[in-house]
This record gives C-alpha cells, sequence and structure tokens, in this order.
C-alpha cells in the first residue's frame, strides 16, 4: 500500500485527505519552488489550487471503491459542477457566440485506453461522457453535435452552462470586442494523475477553453498527448496554460517520453518547457504552458511559464498546494544547456 512520506505535516491540510472535501482550510507552502516530495502511493496531482479538493474526493473514491477511472471521474466532476469555476464547466467563460463549449478527455495506464469529447455544449460532466466514449464505443474522440448526442443517448440530461454572471460579461464583452486578457481568471483547466497503489497511472483532463474562443476552437485538453497522456510504464502528465502552445508540441507526450529516457518529471516538465521556449518565436510568458508530472513511483513535477501557476498534490497523509516552478526566457536561453 502506499509508502511513507516524510515530509513535515505542516505542509499539509489539517487532518487526513479522507475528513473533508470541499472547503477545507489549505496549509500552503509557497515558497518552495521546486517539488521534492518524496514518493507516495496512491498519489493524485493536479493542475491549480482547486484542484486540491478534486484530489482529495479521487483518492477517497478510490479508498472507499477500488476503482481509479471512479477516481479520476468524480475529483475532475468536482470542478466542473463548480459555478465559481470561470474555465471548467458549468459557469465557464463561453465562447464568442456566447455559447460554453467544453472539452474533456480520460486515460487509462493499465489497457493504455482513451476517450475524449470536444465542442460539447449542454452537458454538465464532460469527462463522463469522455469515458463513456472510452468504454462504450470502439472511438477515442467524439465532437460537437455527435457528442452530445452520444451524451444524451447514454443517459446524461442537458444542462444549461451559461451562468448570468457570464452572460453579462459576455455581452459587455461583446460591444468591444477585445482580445480576452489570457490569465489565470480566463485559462485555467484541471488536469490530474493518479497512481494507485500498484503503480498504475490514471489522468484526466476538462475545460471550457480559451474565453470567448472562435465558435468550434478546440484546445488541447482533449488531445491525447497534448493536454494528457499516460503510459503505464513510465507515468503520466498535464496541462494548463495557452492550449494552442501545448498542443503545437504535443507536450503532455514529450514529458512523459523524458521521463522513460531516465528524467525525474521535475527534470521532464522543465526540459519540455526548455525545448519549447528555445524552439518558439514567442517568449515564455507569451507561451503561458504549465505543466504536473507523476512516475509510477509517485515522484511528482510541476514547472511552468505562467507566474502564478500552482498545482495541488493528494497523498493519503494530507494535500499540499504548492508553486510550481517558475520558468522564465532569461533562464532558459542563458540559463546553459540541459
Ligand atoms: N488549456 C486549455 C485550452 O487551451 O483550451
Amino acid at each position: 500500500m502506499s509508502d511513507s512520506l516524510p515530509l513535515s505535516r505542516r505542509h499539509f491540510l489539517a487532518g487526513s485527505a479522507a475528513s473533508g472535501i470541499a472547503g477545507t482550510a489549505l496549509a500552503t507552502q509557497s515558497t518552495d519552488a521546486s517539488p521534492q516530495l518524496p514518493a507516495a502511493r496512491p498519489t493524485f496531482i493536479s493542475t491549480w489550487r482547486f484542484g486540491a479538493p478534486a484530489n482529495e474526493l479521487a483518492l477517497k473514491t478510490y479508498q472507499e471503491q477500488g476503482s481509479m477511472l471512479d477516481a479520476i471521474e468524480k475529483g475532475i466532476g468536482l470542478v466542473e459542477a463548480d459555478v465559481s469555476n470561470a474555465s471548467v464547466g458549468i459557469g465557464g467563460i463561453p465562447n464568442a457566440e456566447g455559447v460554453v463549449q467544453v472539452d474533456a478527455c480520460i486515460m487509462s495506464g493499465p489497457d493504455h485506453d482513451a476517450g475524449s469529447v470536444a465542442g460539447v455544449e449542454d452537458i454538465l460532466h464532460p469527462i463522463s461522457v469522455a469515458r463513456k466514449v472510452m468504454e462504450e464505443t470502439r472511438h477515442v474522440m467524439l465532437v460537437g453535435d455527435g457528442a452530445k448526442s452520444f451524451a444524451l443517448d447514454q443517459g446524461y440530461s442537458t444542462t444549461p452552462l451559461l451562468t448570468d454572471s457570464q452572460k453579462t460579461k459576455w455581452e459587455k464583452w461583446k460591444e468591444k470586442q477585445s482580445v480576452p486578457e489570457i490569465d489565470e481568471q480566463n485559462h485555467d483547466t484541471i488536469a490530474m494523475i493518479g497512481v494507485d497503489s500498484e503503480g498504475n497511472v490514471f489522468g484526466g483532463c476538462s475545460t471550457s477553453g480559451w474565453g470567448y474562443k472562435v465558435p468550434g476552437r478546440v484546445g488541447d485538453s482533449p488531445i491525447i498527448g497534448s493536454g494528457l497522456y499516460v503510459d503505464n510504464e513510465v507515468g503520466g502528465a498535464g496541462a494548463t496554460g495557452i492550449g494552442e502552445n501545448v498542443m503545437r508540441y504535443c507536450a503532455s507526450f514529450m514529458i512523459v517520453e523524458a521521463m522513460r529516457q531516465g528524467l525525474s518529471p521535475q527534470e521532464a516538465c522543465e526540459a519540455t518547457i526548455e525545448r519549447i521556449v528555445r524552439k518558439d518565436s514567442k517568449n515564455a510568458e507569451e507561451l503561458a504552458i504549465n505543466f504536473i508530472a507523476v512516475n509510477r513511483d509517485g515522484e511528482i513535477g510541476a514547472a511552468g511559464t505562467s507566474k502564478g501557476f500552482q498545482y495541488s498534490v493528494t497523498t493519503a497523509q494530507g494535500t499540499r498546494v504548492d508553486n510550481a516552478k517558475a520558468l522564465t526566457d532569461a533562464e532558459i536561453i542563458e540559463g546553459g544547456n540541459r
């Protein structure tokens, strides 16, 4: 079962992971930008601070029901159902026509299976539909109206995803039609990777994407290998940030392959960012690409080019929310070769 995690308990949430889900006060260790947590299994790592309650629900689900796919689906489902989250599920920022279009994917390491949906409207839990695509069809990805029809066939009902508050903001935006600022509020994604007590790797990802995007735009999140990738022999990686800059590099796949070559999850995240920044015409800050990774042993890593990118990690000993290592142009371009 789980290995010990000899990190000071002051870094963790008060109480055990199973003691509470939403609303628990987080004890954030925010200065250590280079995560070197000892490995533990099971482990759940996810993007952003809002990943903490999602991780905790995932761990609780795994502990009580023994299914990692249920764990990932329920954990991500918690964020999808949060109306206050402006970039995942209900309450998400709509596209340029005022319609919320959501994307999600899920992967199962032991059988290297995957399911994905993109550009879906009026469906509260795209992560659940992605799982149905994986388990109930011979396909990997369904999009748009076809994905919605499939969801309805599978028994899901429609839910309006555009909240009054997002509708009001969209109406204001429409008057100006200015290109929206890409920031934490406008551009978050929940990516979650879980490693079970035996070292099997699972993951999921869900987003409403870039606020006021061109209708039909799909980012990295539902693209296997871009917003998420797991390989049961190695580990998994997930992304948040500007999807266009992740998907041009199949970045999550690149991180997993770097781990396969022997890099730690932290080194693999950093090496992938460095490779992208060195090659791309955009600078690190413009790229806005942020990653989490975990290997089969439960060792974790996280790095990004966005200032303030946080990630959450949960083991049987508690939850930690931390600042990921931030990589700047100066460090990458002038910092020598990896
Ligand atoms: N990373 C989410 C998106 O670009 O849609």
